[in-house]
């Protein structure tokens, strides 16, 4: 908890560290009431800065000092000073070794930052600044060293004891505990250090590097999860390949460890040779787990392992840079996921992603810019915009550059900062270098926030033949930052003639066409582009891809959009003329509902989705993202006030509607793929995750019909299916229905047969809480009474209290206030437990803008009564304070 006022931390104010730790020695010794960390730490003054010797600041919270001795000098109270989070001593020579003995309590870490249990094993989380509770040290990225650690522990108890880089000597002792040392031959800083002890079985294979070197690999996991590892080893295997194949990135240690923890604040950590990672995010069998956890598993393993060149060999210098690692280690899993299955789809999930959560922060009090200027807390600044928009970042100087350039500036990138901490400017710089091109102006994407708009319009000149485009960029006012200057922004485009042909692109100054799809880079704040030689009016296709993070609009009608639909050569753009004509008709619903008028559907939609349904050429991934409308979280990021209750009323009209007119082809299909699926194994791989999405989707707009023939067709796949993804849609359908008995007899035998497996019942708690259906608060309230449920578990909170605040609008916006003072109770629960993910969890509070004065003052008053509510962590205070400014 905070004991002094929190400190606002600025990039400005960076200064390289006054001293040097070349080497760190560790022991622990982990026992079940508190565990002993001795550390030695051979330092040196930075040459770089002088041959004075200013007194040396550690880091250090909630460490009891046991022992410090400074070359081998036993120190006293006078030779040192202590205070809750330094302890501050006084070289007298340029180098020298400090020997620390802490003792630390991580049976009783619920924050699950430092050293902690997790199921009865030992682990740890390190990133950002979770190093600094576990010894004393100069906790920043910027001070890497060589690491040695030997752990001890009770054998019966925890046979496995792991730490980074290569094991090094083992051995048993008397009293029934064994230890193990370890030691990583790379520098590195302290955030990537990790610890593993417990009772734990391996999955085990190798891989082959591309100059022959053998690696072995293994995931950890609890006996019992033994049946669950064979994809993240399939995923880990093809990352591995990959990063070779697109970067040219070998891996360096001769063992590579994964091991899975059932409490853990975030997906998974990147630790040298030893990633740890959220059980969720590496089990997955089919019987267990639906596609979408497979590809989030394949996903996220990817992530972790490119991380060793994307974070670990180079590494950041402050975590201002995070999203030097970060959005460029998105953007790597990004292309690596887009390889593994279908581009556009992958492209198409991303973007609806980013549109509909990072556009909203974006919009909101807690604005930052891709490499932020300043923080209270760095957890909270691990964010869609460091993460999703720095990945567009990295994606848009792909575009600019092309395939070959950008490749270009990673190894030189790789090359030139091996073994360094290094910041955003570094990477731009190798870009540069590399591609001999200026990236100045682009760079404003690293330091302004909020998302820009980009607003075109279009001139044809029939007797000149010739078509102009004008476009007008701008960007909103975010917190600390008003005045924008323009941003480089890349469109890529293509025009389309009336018979949906490509128009030749020929620009000013060019003697003949180009591709017929090309990238024009926007950077003035107005600017025109003028194509010559368009033989007819064109339809412009803008932005092909989604080439910029921005928010584009272009006056079409919704003829042209049907017309692009079916016409465009960017897969994208057709799916994307499909989403702006649902949003125009559901605007309209929504206005039709606020006056009191009662709906009338565009047909045009419905016909326009029936086409895409019968065209059985299409790959049903693709029908099956048209066929998803917008959904309530984008449509309430774009509105410029959001009546919650219109837009749910106006999408579940369109949905019922879609589901009367569409019924035949919808039953059809269903049919036939429910027929495939029920004659063949379950495959983990992209056609039978398209097949599986349409054939669900199907089923939940079929479901809307009250047929009973649907009900039984429902109830058939929930029972007789052999995957998790078949019955998981099956069962989210029946919770979101009217049927009452069949919904709580199929909860009921769910629960009974999965009872034992923590990761499938987080998603028959999720299914539940996300629940439109009325009554939601007091459903949540029943379930986090459940025996299964634990406040002390992250997968379980953002199962019940997460998906109740983030998925199901309607409930937690009840007028009464209800749903906020639950959600800011539960805050004010969990910051003392768990200040990340009390943080987190606060995201909806944070929104209050968006809606209502009703609904703003109910929501403010919750975030005031969080800040009144006692001691506050850092986390907590930065988010409610920054809402609340
Ligand atoms: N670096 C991790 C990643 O791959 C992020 C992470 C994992 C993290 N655990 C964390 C960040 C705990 C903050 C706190 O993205
Ligand atoms: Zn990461």
């Amino acid at each position: 908890m905070r004991t002094e006022q929190p400190k606002m931390i600025y990039l400005k104010d960076y200064k390289a560290p006054d001293y040097l730790i070349d080497e760190t020695h560790l022991t622990f010794e982990l026992h079940d009431d508190h565990t002993l960390v001795h550390a030695q730490l051979v330092m040196r003054r930075n040459p770089a800065l002088g041959s004075d010797l200013p007194p040396l600041e550690l880091d250090g919270q909630e460490l009891e000092l046991l022992s410090l001795a400074l070359n081998d000098r036993a120190l006293g109270e006078a030779d040192y000073q202590l205070t809750d989070s330094h302890l501050t001593l006084h070289p007298d020579s340029a180098s020298f070794v400090i020997d620390s003995s802490v003792r630390i309590h991580p049976e009783t870490n619920t924050a699950l930052e430092g050293l902690y249990k997790s199921s009865g094993m030992f682990c740890t989380q390190c990133e950002a600044e979770g190093f600094r509770k576990i010894t004393y040290y100069l906790d920043r990225p910027d001070v890497m060293s060589k690491f040695t650690t030997t752990l001890s522990a009770e054998q019966h108890s925890y046979p496995v004891l792991l730490s980074n880089g290569n094991p090094i000597a083992s051995g048993s002792e008397e009293d029934g505990r064994h230890w193990a040392t370890w030691e990583d031959p790379f520098m590195k800083p302290a955030y990537l250090f990790a610890l593993v002890a417990g009772d734990l079985w391996c999955v085990e294979d190798s891989f082959t590097t591309m100059t022959e070197r053998e690696v072995a690999l293994r995931i950890y996991v609890e006996p019992e999860n033994i049946d669950k590892c064979q994809h993240a080893m399939d995923s880990l295997k093809k990352s591995m390949r990959w990063d070779e194949q697109t970067y040219g990135r070998e891996y360096d240690l001769d063992i590579f460890m994964i091991v899975a923890v059932n409490d853990f604040n975030m997906g998974a950590m990147e630790n040298k040779g030893l990633n740890i990672f959220n059980s969720s995010a590496v089990l997955a069998k089919a019987e267990t787990a639906t596609d979408a956890a497979h590809q989030r598993v394949e996903a996220i393993v990817a992530h972790e392992y490119f991380h060793n060149w994307s974070g670990n060999r180079v590494t950041c210098r402050d975590w201002f840079q995070l999203s030097l690692k970060e959005g460029f280690t998105v953007f790597r899993d990004s292309q690596f996921s887009a390889d593994m299955n279908s581009p556009t789809v992958k492209r198409i999930e991303d973007v609806a992603y980013l549109r509909t959560h990072q556009f909203a922060e974006d919009a909101g009090p807690l604005a930052h810019s891709v490499r932020p200027d300043a923080f209270i807390e760095i957890s909270n600044f691990y964010t869609l915009t460091v993460y999703e928009k720095g990945s567009e970042v990295v994606r848009m100087i792909q575009t600019l550059l092309g395939a070959e350039g950008f490749r270009k500036g990673s190894d030189l990138y790789f090359e030139r900062h091996d073994g360094q901490a290094v910041t955003c400017d570094d990477f731009i710089k190798a870009m540069e270098d590399a591609n001999g091109v200026d990236l100045t102006q682009f760079k404003r994407w690293y330091s302004q926030a909020g998302t820009p708009r980009l607003q075109v319009s279009e001139a044809y000149d029939a007797d000149a033949q010739r078509y102009t485009l004008t476009f007008k960029q701008s960007c909103p006012a975010t917190p600390g930052q008003t005045e924008k200057l323009p941003f480089v922004i890349p469109v890529e485009l293509g025009l389309i003639g009336a018979q949906g042909q490509a128009l030749p692109l020929q620009l000013e100054g060019e003697a003949a066409a180009g591709a017929d799809t090309r990238v024009i880079s926007i950077d003035q704040a107005e600017q025109q582009v003028v194509f010559f030689g368009v033989a007819e009016q064109p339809l412009p296709s803008l932005l092909r891809s989604f080439s910029a993070p921005v928010k584009l609009s272009f006056p079409y009608s919704r003829d042209q959009l049907m017309f692009l639909m079916q016409h465009d050569s960017d897969g994208f753009n057709r799916w994307e003329a499909s989403q702006q004509l649902a949003v125009q008709v559901l605007e309209e619903l929504v206005g039709q509902q606020q006056r009191g008028e009662p709906m009338v559907m565009d047909q045009r939609l419905i016909s326009a989705l029936e086409t895409v349904l019968a065209d059985e050429m299409l790959d049903p991934a693709m029908v099956s993202e048209m066929l998803s409308l917008p959904g309530e979280g984008y449509l309430t990021e774009i509105a410029e006030v959001a009546d919650v209750d219109a837009i749910h009323a106006a999408r579940e009209f369109a949905r019922e509607a879609l589901a009367q007119a569409l019924y035949a082809p919808l039953w059809q299909r269903y049919q036939a793929y429910r027929e495939v699926s029920r004659n063949s194994p379950y495959v983990a791989e992209a056609e039978h995750f398209a097949r599986r999405r349409l054939q669900n989707i199907a089923l939940s707009y079929l479901m809307l019909t009250g047929k009973e023939q649907v009900l039984e067709a429902c109830l058939e796949q929930f029972e007789h299916c052999d995957n998790m993804t078949e019955r998981m849609a099956a069962l989210a359908v029946l919770v979101n229905s009217t049927h009452t008995e069949a919904r709580a007899k199929a909860l009921a035998s769910f629960a009974e047969f999965f009872k034992d497996n923590a990761l499938v019942m987080d998603q028959w708690f999720s299914v539940q809480a996300a629940s439109t259906m009325p009554g939601g608060l007091a459903r949540v309230e029943e379930l986090m009474q459940h025996p299964a449920f634990n406040l002390k578990n992250p997968n379980k909170v953002r199962a019940v209290i997460g998906a109740f605040g983030g998925q199901n609008a309607i409930n937690f916006h009840q007028l009464d206030g209800s749903g906020y003072r639950f959600l800011a109770d539960q805050v004010i629960t969990l910051n003392a437990l768990n200040p990340q993910i009390a943080s987190r969890l606060l995201s909806p509070l944070t929104r209050w803008r968006k809606y209502s004065p009703e609904r703003q003052a109910l929501m403010k008053a919750e975030l005031e009564r969080i800040l009144a509510s006692g001691e506050l962590s850092s986390d907590v205070y930065e988010v409610v304070s920054k809402s609340l400014a």
